[in-house]
């Protein structure tokens, strides 16, 4: 458990480096991230590279105990590059290049600015690859950022046409996969294959998901060779990538197979503005986030990285990206950072140690003012630092790693594939599985978030929210698991290759739940249907709704099928065969989370009812809890245990910690 900070010596006179390095150490900070991008000032004019200032600065970070975390610069190519190889701008979907001005502005398929790459990150790497003071490495920074995944170059096309032909063979076999016998789309070649894009009307949606799935490919192809680079140059030193906060324009999985850490970037009050959150929500966590938000994408980088994950940026104030930008309330970057510790991060380092004064992040805050004094964010770190030694001193396992008995499985695909061929314009995926892990989360409940293809053994109880395309075996694996297993809506509703399965939905899975979904409806946001419990204790029927969605299910074996609920029409909303729960919607929060503790309770699980505002989680001998509300919570049942941090009253913003019994 260790804090670190994002600086940037290029942005301040040199005159102040030393001071910097000295208040960082003596606010706790132990590591810090530099560079990445710096290209600009690397390499002034293309081939002759400026060192100097760089080894000043990372001499200086080190003789001041600080680790450097070094970046590769190819987030921010420079203007003399772009001006070479123009190729390098992404093009948009309207056919046009983006433009040199900000960052991001690379197409991960041009040949130009792959060699680019390789040749700025070998320099870098045979550089400080094995400076002492340089300890860990970051690849580029926020893959796909502002909408980059996806590029609709002639280079891009190229490489997808070889993506397909490696995948399919032959141009019969992709005709049939995607079925272009459907309105005279048939191919002769991959030659005449072009990016589903600038069509009439929709384009293929066999032909779109291909897209989505070369373009991720792409990033990872992308990040490997700068992972390559690196480990040749700096053996020993841990690779990171800083992904971002529910992203999922390119599979994650792949990408963070070839890190050692898996990072990601953490702001929870721009999140909680720019996501799909009522109004209302929005308001109710303005300024500290949605409770379940950064814990959620803390459990899904976890489940990534061979080391522990970190968060590579914290939020320290306000930002200045999203449509309003509120302040955090006082303790809430302090309780954030232990949060990510709660969930197994091994570090939380600040973006940034100083708001600068000028460009586009001039209204983003940083540890420190721009007349650098210590702002509340940095108050904060500075308490959390001590905290730790506290927590370290107080048990030597705060460091363990996390044991949950719950599993969320989390696809990347499934996002691609709901909104290429949505059905019902809101049905977002990750806002489901996002609703899922909070019901989980608020029967006290710690969770792994694993992909499909992940082991299943081990645990008790297994969700899986709506996911189209099941790998194969996952059936079986699911069945020989012996957990209690919860499926979402249009789980096994699609192949791989985007077709309805000649069995019907759920497909493959229908040989351990022996239902079949012979027709589905979407629903308009403005309109629910009613749920009705089997074993209802309600006097009016209702026990809560269903939104978005209905799978309509009958069986062949309706013995073995067990009707938990139904809809108003009497059609089923909740099936089960024995250790399988079928939802045929996505219900209220409400009726989610009374359901998922019926079934956590048949899984062996202890829940706890923490309603929206409080969260525990455990790590280790430890019990960590945290209040997002606005009224001081009592934890009952902890009388006799010691406190490492606060007490049995956990105030607004509060943070306590406990040696669990
Ligand atoms: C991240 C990015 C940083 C900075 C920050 C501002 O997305 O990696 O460079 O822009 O956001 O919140």
């Amino acid at each position: 458990m260790r804090l670190g900070v994002c600086y940037y010596p290029e942005h301040w006179p040199e005159s102040m480096w030393e001071d910097d390095a000295r208040r960082m150490k003596a606010l706790g900070i132990d590591q810090v991230r530099i560079a990445e991008f710096a290209w600009s000032r690397i390499e002034p004019t293309p081939g002759e590279y400026d060192w100097g200032w760089l080894d000043r600065a990372i001499d200086v970070l080190g003789a001041a105990g600080l680790k450097v975390v070094m970046c590769t610069p190819t987030a921010t190519p420079p203007k003399w590059l772009i001006d070479r190889h123009p190729d390098i701008l992404p093009i948009g979907a309207d056919g046009r290049p983006r433009a040199f001005g900000s960052r991001r502005h690379y197409d991960f398929s041009s040949p130009s600015y792959f060699a680019a790459s390789q040749r700025i990150c070998t320099a870098v790497a045979e550089r400080y690859g094995k400076h002492p003071a340089v300890a860990y490495w970051q690849t580029d920074n926020e893959f796909g950022c502002h909408h980059t995944v996806v590029s609709y170059s002639p280079a891009a096309v190229g490489r997808f046409r070889e993506w397909l032909k490696a995948r399919y063979h032959t141009i019969d076999a992709l005709n049939r996969a995607w079925g272009t016998v459907f309105w005279s789309m048939e191919y002769r070649s991959f030659d005449e294959i072009d990016a589903p894009v600038a069509t009439v009307t929709e384009a293929h949606p066999s032909h779109r998901l291909d897209y989505r799935r070369f373009a991720s490919d792409e990033v990872a192809r992308y990040n490997r060779m700068q992972v390559e680079i690196i480990r040749a140059h700096s053996p020993g030193r841990p690779v990171a990538h800083n992904f971002m906060q529910l992203f999922t324009e390119f599979d994650h999985y792949k990408v963070a197979a070839d890190l050692d850490i898996a990072t990601w970037d953490s702001y929870p009050l721009g999140a909680l503005e720019e996501q799909w959150f009522a109004p209302e929500v929005k308001a109710r966590w303005l300024r500290s986030g949605h409770p379940d938000f950064a814990s959620f994408n803390h459990d899904v980088y976890r489940g990534m990285s061979k080391l522990p994950f970190w968060v590579m940026e914290q939020q320290p104030g306000p930002v200045n990206w999203a449509l309003w930008n509120p302040a955090p309330l006082p303790g809430m970057v302090r309780l954030w950072s232990w949060e990510a510790f709660a969930h197994g991060a091994g570090c939380v380092s600040y973006f940034r140690w100083r708001q600068a004064p000028f460009a586009q992040e001039q209204m983003h805050a940083g540890l420190n003012t721009p007349d650098n004094r210590l702002d509340v964010g940095g108050t904060e770190a500075a308490q959390v630092a001590g905290e730790i030694h506290a927590v370290l001193a107080a048990n030597g396992d705060a460091n363990a790693s996390i044991r949950s008995k719950v599993a969320l499985v989390y696809d990347y695909e499934a996002k691609w594939l709901f909104e290429i061929h949505p059905q019902g314009a809101d049905f977002h995926y990750p806002r489901f599985a996002f609703e899922y892990y909070s019901a989980l989360r608020a029967l006290g409940l710690d969770v792994d978030i694993v992909p499909a293809d992940a082991p299943l053994d081990g645990y008790s109880m297994i969700v899986v929210p709506p996911l189209p395309v099941v790998p194969a075996g996952f059936a079986q694996r699911l069945a020989d698991s012996g957990a209690q297993i919860v499926l979402g809506p249009r789980t096994g509703s699609k192949t791989g290759d985007l077709q309805i399965p000649a069995n019907l939905p759920p497909g493959a899975l229908a040989a351990v739940l022996p239902l079949r979904v012979w027709r589905v409806e979407s629903m308009r946001p403005n309109v629910t249907e009613t749920v009705r419990l089997a074993d209802s204790a309600e006097a009016n029927g209702d026990d809560g709704f269903a939104r978005h969605w209905r799978d309509f299910i009958d069986s062949d074996a309706a013995d073995s099928l067990d009707v938990r609920a139904r809809f108003a029409d009497g059609h089923p909303a909740y099936v089960r065969s024995g250790a399988f729960h079928y939802f045929a919607s996505l219900f209220d929060d409400s009726l989610t989370v009374r359901l998922f503790e019926r079934i956590a309770r048949e899984a062996g699980l202890v829940t706890m009812s923490l309603g929206d505002s409080v969260r525990v989680s455990r790590r280790g001998a430890l019990t960590y809890v945290f209040n997002y509300g606005d009224h001081a919570h009592t934890l009952s049942g902890v009388a006799g245990e010691a406190f490492v941090i606060g007490s049995h009253t956990v105030e607004p913003q509060g943070v306590a910690v406990y040696r669990t019994r």
